[in-house]
């Protein structure tokens, strides 16, 4: 029985993702400051989950937190075999307007804590001769900016790159260190609100459908497993194909060729896909640990 670690675990992506690894038989320490939410997550999943669920209030801007996060769940319930670093802070900051303190912040609970956090887990696996998993929540900002996301996106390319810093040096150990990169998935989020408006402008993809939380728990749950034992220091883009070009840019015509009746180049358009319905029994996928 695997015992999985997830921070960020009473957030919209966070809890997905401990549902998913607690359908599949795991023990789970969920980790989250917000332990009001947090316990309502891990009261909602004790009965699946293999034992009771732990949960650890934990504030990751603190430079210690996220060492002693890994030491607290590898004591009270045994070595970790994944990690999952799901927190993450996603503040409107302009370039122009970013104070020290935010800077610091932002790159507290989105790099810091996850680098030191997969430190402390490497640390004590070597100690006790055991492999693992890290899986690190990137986002498609790492690739791709927008107004008022640059620290943000700052946050997370240099995460994207610590990915695969840790991934060579930890492959040695067994120790396998990958990211799943989101689009933009809507969540009910007290830290993270986003407009209705921003909304209504991301969500265009290839696949014309916005993500889920999901989504992007499946797809942690794979890389962290056993179907995915051959892959380290990779960045899994999670996102409807939203990170393979601009959708909406024009196609550019042939001087001499042939125009639409209308006069103008169209941007493809289609229905939108339909959201897949949750398999009946994910513990039955046979990815157990
Ligand atoms: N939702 C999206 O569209 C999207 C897209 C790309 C990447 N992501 C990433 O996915 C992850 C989860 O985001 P989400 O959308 O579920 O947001 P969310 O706000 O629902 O979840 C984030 C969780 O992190 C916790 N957290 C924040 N600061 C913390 C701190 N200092 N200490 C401990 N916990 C802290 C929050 O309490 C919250 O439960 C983040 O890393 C985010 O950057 C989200």
């Amino acid at each position: 029985m695997r015992h999985v670690l997830v921070t960020g675990a009473a957030g919209g992506i966070g809890q997905a993702i401990a549902e998913e690894f607690a359908a599949d038989g795991a023990a789970l320490t969920l980790a989250d400051r917000d332990r009001t939410a947090l316990d309502r997550v891990a009261e909602r999943l004790g009965a699946s989950a293999n034992g009771p669920v732990g949960a650890l209030t934990v504030d990751l801007t603190d430079p210690q937190a996220p060492e002693d996060l890994v030491q607290r769940a590898w004591k009270a319930r045994g070595p970790v075999d994944v990690l999952v670093n799901a927190a993450g802070v996603y503040p409107s900051l302009d370039m122009a307007d970013v104070s020290a303190a935010d800077w610091d912040r932002l790159f507290a609970v989105n790099l810091r804590a996850p680098v030191l956090a997969t430190a402390a887990f490497a640390r004590l696996a070597v100690e006790h001769g055991r492999g693992g998993a890290v899986v690190h929540i990137s986002s498609g900002s790492a690739l791709r900016a927008r107004p008022g996301g640059g620290p943000y996106a700052s946050s997370k390319a240099a995460l994207e790159m610590a990915t695969r810093a840790a991934a060579l040096e930890l492959g040695v150990h067994g120790i396998r260190v990958n990211a799943v990169s989101p689009g933009f998935v809507p969540v009910d989020s007290a830290c993270n609100p986003v407009s209705e408006q921003y909304a209504a402008a991301i969500g265009a993809n290839p696949l014309g459908r916005a993500g889920t939380p999901r989504d992007i728990a499946r797809a942690v749950r794979w890389i962290a497993g056993p179907d995915a034992s051959w892959i380290t220091g990779e960045i899994l883009r999670v996102d409807g194909g939203s990170s393979t070009g601009a959708l909406h840019l024009p196609r550019i015509w042939p001087p001499d060729g042939p125009r639409p009746a209308d006069g103008g180049p169209q941007a493809p358009t289609h229905a939108p896909a339909p959201v897949p319905a949750p398999p009946a029994q994910a513990a039955t996928e046979g990815h157990s640990a």
